[in-house]
């Protein structure tokens, strides 16, 4: 139902010029949940989130977060929602505590209650040990801490993060997803955007793929993964003549059509995730003749679903449009 959507898009165009960053984004994001955009560079990802947040203008479209338009009513709307941009909005010469006591004044929290504040956040994200350091000195997953922290001086009902792992190290991203949780728990609905398939597989109900400024694909992320097909294989081939039987083999062993990359003498083929199942095909292959010079089990990419949304790999728009 729309009225209980907390965020509502619809028809939403922005350009730039010649260019189209949105071209009729459609998007409903219930209460409680988490969202999450799916796409790679220059999607339209920030723009999206820059309009849901006021701080751009769309070109047509409406959006509302939490039942209030940000175009008409952007002053109550910014009181509603608390955004982790792509670039990190703390200063790094103060300290954390420094930070997040600086955002709550720009709330207008009182002094006494912008320190209460500050400690409360610094507490719940961790950072309490740390709160008294300057931020330079801080890893780069303690940084995005501290930014989501500061996104959350008024405890919005919306919270919108751009990115909020890129360029993080696994344990960073691990450390993300877990505070990305927490907050998920106490309640507060998130829209994040993201260039992983396994980012939004962690965190969201539901995802909407975006390619070239239109949504693409939208679901569970396990309805995605299954469209897609599970872990994929990757075999080369000793010899180019081989790619031929093996694609026989492996198609007739799984019943999916494998992808040939003769320059690379690959195959890459879906799974249906049977236990034992790559030992099964190597076996066939081995019975086929193959000689097998490398074999990789991988999890499905943004690429593939890009791959089967779009007919076109991430990236690169135009190719087969
Ligand atoms: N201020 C601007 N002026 C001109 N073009 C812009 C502006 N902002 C974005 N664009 C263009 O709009 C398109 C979408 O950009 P956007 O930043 O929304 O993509 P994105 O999905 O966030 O990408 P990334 O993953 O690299 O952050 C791109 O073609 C970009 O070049
Ligand atoms: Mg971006």
């Amino acid at each position: 139902m729309a009225d209980e959507a907390a965020v509502l898009v619809e028809g939403m165009v922005k350009r730039f010029g010649a260019t189209e960053a949105l071209r009729g984004v459609d998007l409903q994001v219930p209460e409680g949940s988490v969202c999450g955009v799916l796409g790679p560079n220059g999607a339209g990802k920030t723009t999206l989130i820059r309009v849901l947040t006021t701080l751009l203008l769309p070109d047509a479209g409406r959006a509302l977060v939490d039942g209030i338009d940000v175009v008409a009513d952007a002053e109550r709307a910014r009181f509603r929602f608390g955004l982790a941009g792509q670039y990190a909005a703390v200063d790094e010469r103060l300290t954390g505590r420094g930070n997040l006591r600086m955002f709550a004044r720009l709330y207008r929290l009182s002094p006494k209650q912008a320190r209460r504040r500050a400690d409360e956040l610094l507490e719940r994200f961790e950072l309490t040990r740390a709160a008294d350091r300057v931020v330079e000195t801080y890893s780069g997953g303690m940084r995005r801490r501290l930014d989501l922290a500061a996104s959350l001086v008024v405890s919005p009902s919306v919270l919108f993060l751009d990115e909020p792992t890129t360029g993080l190290d696994p344990r960073g991203r691990a450390e993300v997803w877990d505070a990305i949780r927490d907050l998920v728990a106490t309640g507060t609905t998130v829209v994040l955007t993201t260039q992983y398939l396994e980012e939004a597989d962690q965190l969201a109900d539901l995802v909407a793929v975006i390619d070239s400024g239109r949504v693409v694909a939208r679901g569970a992320p396990q309805a995605l993964k299954a469209v897609t097909g599970g872990e994929r294989l990757e075999v080369t081939v000793l010899a180019v003549d081989d790619l031929a039987p093996a694609a026989d083999a492996l198609r007739s062993a799984t019943g999916i059509e494998p992808v040939l990359r003769p320059e690379t003498r690959t195959l890459d083929t879906g799974m249906s995730g049977a236990p034992g199942e790559v030992a099964r095909l190597v076996r066939e292959l081995d019975a086929a003749g193959v000689v097998i010079a490398h074999l990789n089990v991988r999890r499905p990419s943004l690429d593939d679903v890009f791959l089967r949304f779009t007919g076109h790999p991430a990236g690169r728009p135009e190719a087969a449009a």
